[in-house]
This record gives C-alpha cells, structure tokens and sequence, in this order.
C-alpha cells in the first residue's frame, strides 16, 4: 500500500468530495511566517522555537508539550497597545481576555507591557491576582459570577465588572455597600450582532445567554437600576461581537446599536458613557490564505467607527478599550507530539496518531477548526503524503489537524508540530481518558523554562478519593 495518498480523493470517484483537501504546499518545511511564531526557524532541518531545538525541548519536558515564544507574546501586546492607544489621552485600553490562556507568567509578561486582564472566573482572577495584576486594570466578566465571585472582585478592588443580569446588579450592588465601597460598573449589551471571520450578521433578536438586549430595550433598564443604586458607578458600555473576525463590519454596525443607546442614556439621565468595552474577537492565522487585518489598521478602524457614530449623536468620544485573547496569545504557540502510528486508508488519506489529541487541542472537534503542522524533528524532501493527524481518545472525531500534507517518510518517532494552538487550546484542555494535560514551556533566547508543570497521573489519582 502507498503512504502516498492520492490528492484528488478516492480513486474511482467520479465527483471530488464537498471537503476535498487543497493542493500539497511548494515546501512541506517551509514554516508561514504568519502562522508560525515570530522565533521559529529550521537549524539543520530542525525546528527551533526561541533559539531552541524541539527535539532538546521533548527530551526534557516529553510530549505533548506547548512551547510559547515569550517575545512573541510580549511584541503582539506591544503593537495592540501602541496601535490602541494611539490618539486616546490616557494608556492601558488594552486588556489580555486570559480565558484564551491563563498562567501567571504569561499575565506578569503582559502586565509588564502595560495591558490589563479581562477575566471571568475566581480561577482567572486568583492567577491575575497572584500574578502581580494591578487590580485596577482587572476586570470581571461572566454571566453567572459566583456571590463569592463578586465579593472577592469587590474587596480586591477590581476595575470593572461587567454586568449581565438584573440579578447580578443587586447582587453586586448589595456586596459593594456591605463592604463600603462603590463598584465600577460597565454594562454587556447583546447588539444583535454575531460576527466570525469575514461574517458577520446583524440581527434585531438576540438569542444568547450574555448580556442585556438593545432590541427589547433591557439594556436601558440595566443602566436605569445601575444609576440608581449609590454602591454602583456606571463607567459604560461594552459589547462583544464575536470571534476570529477578520473585518470591521460587524463592529460599525455594533458601535452604531451601542451609540444609540448612548444617546438615550444622555437624553433620559444627562450622564455621558464615558467608557467603551468593545470585547475582543480579533482573529489570526491559522492557514495560509488566512489573511487577518494588522493591528494598525483594525484598530485605527474601531477608532474611527465609533468617533464617527460619536460625532453623529452629539456625543462625546467614550474612552476606548478592547479585550484581544487569541490576537495575543494564538500564534506564539507550538504544539510538540510525537508520531506513535501511521496507517494507510489507501486512496484516501494517511492517519498520523500522535501522543495527544482532543484532550489538548478540542477545537478541530469543537468547532471544526484548521490547523497547520509540519515534520519538526528533521526535514524532508520526500513527496507530500495526504494526512490527518489525530489523537489517542476513544472517539473517530478525535482530530488535531483535519488535512495537512506530511512527508511520506514519516515514521514512529519523528515530531511534529502543530502551529498557532496559543489561544483555546491548553485552557480549553481535559482528562478524557484520563490522559494528563501537557505542560507548556515558555522559550527565549536560546532558554527553555517550564511555566505550566505538565500533569502526572498522581495529580489525577490524587483526586480520586472514593
Ligand atoms: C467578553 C469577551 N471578551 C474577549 C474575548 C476574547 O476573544 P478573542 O480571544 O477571540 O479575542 C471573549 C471571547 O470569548 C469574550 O467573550
């Protein structure tokens, strides 16, 4: 049987089926610039991420393993934060969402640059917390935040909480006068807007579980019973739209929506919005032809969306900010596995199990996401072989790169490396089938430390107590 699998599908099939793969690349080593992190290179064939050398990285950390280029990181923030605040008066409009990936290295390195932390758990705020995060420049996001949730926000002084009930209005409302304080408060409104990649749709019911309705006129009553209660200050609005966007569209029509409550808000109390939250939702490359807009010009666009809707109600420009995640983290990230089999479907395609799976990458399965890899222990000039790389779960949509082209030399033993698994992967990660969750292993200058400890299997035995 040929480990070679023929591009254009099953051999006696007269139509092409509708998921047909794309044509093999020119370089099965080459690494995208744009999906690859900003370090990664091949020295001798090998793939070395921040100066090191994969094969020196699984030999000490094992596999799977996430390495994560910190300059990649801190350079990303660093252009967000520039590119954002360019023409605003004051800085730090610029919070990480750490739900794309929380440890407490990666939030100090972003702190250090300036950004603030967007979280929505007492998990992510306690790793902010204890990472050093100026509780000014957290906030707390979360449809159904916990009592003790809100409390802990209040008493460690958090910036804002975004609001998302009537219920958590009281809640927090009560908590904050408890604890003779005022919070800062800015309230999520669902502006029928649903925005991913070059999509978006804009619709006048609001179907979800976040955030007050502009449609049905709930979002004015939110801030109606903000304003009215003395423990809470109402610093504005904020709307989040989507994910992995690649153009402003939906964004014009969002600020538009949101702008107009604006407006009301100033007719009906004379209060101002004075602070915008447009979320996060920014989208990367994970292909080839994946061609997301750079910082500059997406930002300098929300910039001038919502100064336009401004200027057309009358009102004040808001103080901006954003909560890019994935921007951020995704692309500074490798996935390291190894090969353990290789099996032929022939005419079809090459199966490639690798030592993880969806355990640590679920968004091929979640969301049928695309991935790039490539062979990283070594390079190859053998001919491009039709692959799909999967894990070792008991399930057959266990998949981590649904159609990738490897060398059809590949065999047990070699690395490979998945590209931009950065955002949703590690914080998104589980047990199933009792496999451990990789550690992640931060690279820079030639050096490699551990910031996330891979599981044992006597961390997981430990909490089995029946
Ligand atoms: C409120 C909010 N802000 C920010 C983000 C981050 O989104 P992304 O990682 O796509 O930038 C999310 C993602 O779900 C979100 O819900």
């Amino acid at each position: 049987m040929s480990r070679v699998a023929h591009p254009a599908g099953p051999r006696h099939a007269d139509v092409l089926p509708a998921d047909h793969p794309p044509a093999p690349p020119a370089d099965l080593n080459a690494l995208h610039p744009a999906i690859w992190p900003r370090s990664a290179a091949r020295r001798d064939g090998v793939l070395t991420l921040g100066g090191v050398d994969v094969r020196d990285l699984t030999a000490e950390f094992g596999t799977p393993v996430f390495v994560t280029d910190e300059e990649d990181i801190r350079g990303r923030a660093r252009e967000y934060l520039l590119a954002f605040n360019e023409g605003q008066n004051d800085s730090g409009g610029v919070f990480y969402a750490a739900k794309a990936f929380c440890s407490r290295a990666v939030l100090r390195w972003l702190h250090a640059e300036g950004l603030g932390v967007d979280v929505c758990s007492s998990g992510e705020l306690e790793v902010a917390l204890s990472a050093g995060v100026d509780p000014s420049m957290i906030t707390l996001h979360g449809n159904n935040k916990l009592p003790s949730e809100l409390s802990r926000a209040v008493s460690a002084g958090v910036g804002h909480v975004v609001v998302d009930s009537f219920e958590e209005i009281a809640r927090l409302a009560f908590l904050a006068s408890e604890a003779g304080t005022r919070a800062r408060v800015l309230v999520r409104v669902t502006t029928g807007v649903e925005a991913h990649t070059h999509e978006f749709m804009a619709t006048a019911h609001d179907d979800q579980k976040f955030g007050f309705s502009l449609a049905s006129g709930v979002a004015d009553e939110a801030v109606r019973r903000v304003l009215a209660l003395p423990s809470l200050s109402f610093a504005g609005l904020h709307s989040h739209i989507g994910s992995q966007i690649f153009d402003t569209a939906g964004f014009e029509v969002a600020a538009r929506r949101v702008m107009e409550l604006a407006a009301r808000i100033h007719a009906e109390h004379g209060v101002f919005v004075t602070e915008l939250d447009l979320g996060g939702g920014f989208g990367i490359a994970y292909m080839p032809d994946d061609d997301p807009p750079d910082v500059k010009s997406l930002t300098a666009s929300l910039r001038s969306i919502v100064a336009f809707q401004a200027a057309a109600f009358g009102l004040p420009m808001p103080r901006l900010t954003i909560e890019p995640g994935r921007a951020i983290v995704g692309p500074s990230t490798v996935t390291l596995y190894e090969v353990g089999t290789i099996k032929d479907v022939d005419g079809l395609r090459t199966y490639v199990s690798v030592d993880g799976g969806m355990s640590d990458n679920i968004r091929t399965a979640l969301y049928d996401a695309s991935y790039t890899c490539v062979l990283a222990s070594r390079s190859s000039s053998a001919a491009p072989m039709l692959s799909r790389v999967v894990g070792r779960h008991c399930e057959s949509g266990d998949i981590v790169v649904r159609d990738c082209y490897l060398p059809s030399d590949l065999s047990p033993g070699d690395l490979l490396a998945v590209a931009a698994t950065g955002a949703y992967c590690r914080s998104m990660a589980s047990n199933y089938n009792h496999l451990t969750k990789p550690g992640v292993v931060a690279v820079k200058d030639g050096v490699a430390t551990e910031i996330v400890r891979r599981e044992t299997l006597d961390d997981l035995l430990r909490l089995d107590v029946g």
